[in-house]
């Protein structure tokens, strides 16, 4: 089982040091793998039961990409995980599935670990089932689904953040629809919180949870930490 922090532009360098000194108080459970994903500023060599991880990287090794960081600020502190095409770098950031893609097979020749995420709109869902299969299939495009070191994370849009997180039974649907297009782990993101997590954890095919809000306090992550290990 997989649990991820996706800390967005939360956290500084000093409270991510006290967070992982927190988290490394606790036992790791043997049957989950923890991840943490500070922001770039806060990227280090640490000490952790969790691997540390990147929000976003460039496709490139070093070179003149104002404002961003690539393969050789990651290397530099043996960071071979990362995050692409969250949904806040595709709306917010307006990143392309072309930039994306790019992001991904120069990482994946590398040989990072990817935490990949697909999920639609609220405009896409009211469409119904159909729209919303072709629109993650198209976020599937210049995807290698068979990358062997690839996660895929269903985040769908309107759960980010919003407290509000797809059913169960929504969520099975589609991780079923996913699971027939790639055999990667396949996680849950969006307004998981302790309350939730179990049923979200349950649900056939979810191997994880990618989690932003609840998991920037250190006890919420390790409540659901603790949660996590009784399933
Ligand atoms: P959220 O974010 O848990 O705050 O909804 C999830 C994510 O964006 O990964």
């Amino acid at each position: 089982m997989i649990l991820a922090a996706n800390f967005k532009m939360n956290h500084t360098r000093a409270s991510t040091r006290a967070y992982l000194q927190r988290l490394n108080s606790i036992e790791k459970p043997a049957h989950i793998d923890l991840f943490v994903f500070p922001p770039f500023t806060a990227l280090d060599s640490y000490e952790s039961i969790a691997t540390i991880g990147a929000q976003n990287a460039y496709c490139a090794e070093s070179g003149s990409y104002t404002g961003e960081i690539g393969l050789a600020q990651l290397r530099e502190f043996g960071i071979e995980t990362l995050i692409l095409g969250h949904s806040e770098r595709r709306h917010i950031f307006g990143e392309s599935q072309e930039l994306i893609a790019q992001k991904f097979a120069f990482y994946k020749e590398q040989g990072f670990t990817i935490f990949y995420c697909i999920g639609e709109t609220l405009e896409v869902k009211e469409r119904g089932e159909d729209a919303i299969h072709i629109y993650l299939q198209k976020q599937l495009e210049g995807i290698d689904t068979s990358y062997d070191k690839l996660i895929i994370a269903y985040e769908p849009v309107w759960a980010i953040g919003t407290g509000k997180s797809a059913t169960p039974e929504d969520i099975e649907k589609i991780l079923a629809f996913l699971a027939s297009h790639t055999d990667a782990p396949l996680l849950y993101g969006g307004s998981v919180k302790p309350a939730n997590i179990a049923e979200i954890l349950r649900i056939p095919r979810c191997a994880g949870a990618l989690i932003g809000t609840a998991s920037w306090d250190v006890e919420s992550f390790i409540e659901m930490i603790q949660i996590a290990k009784e399933i």
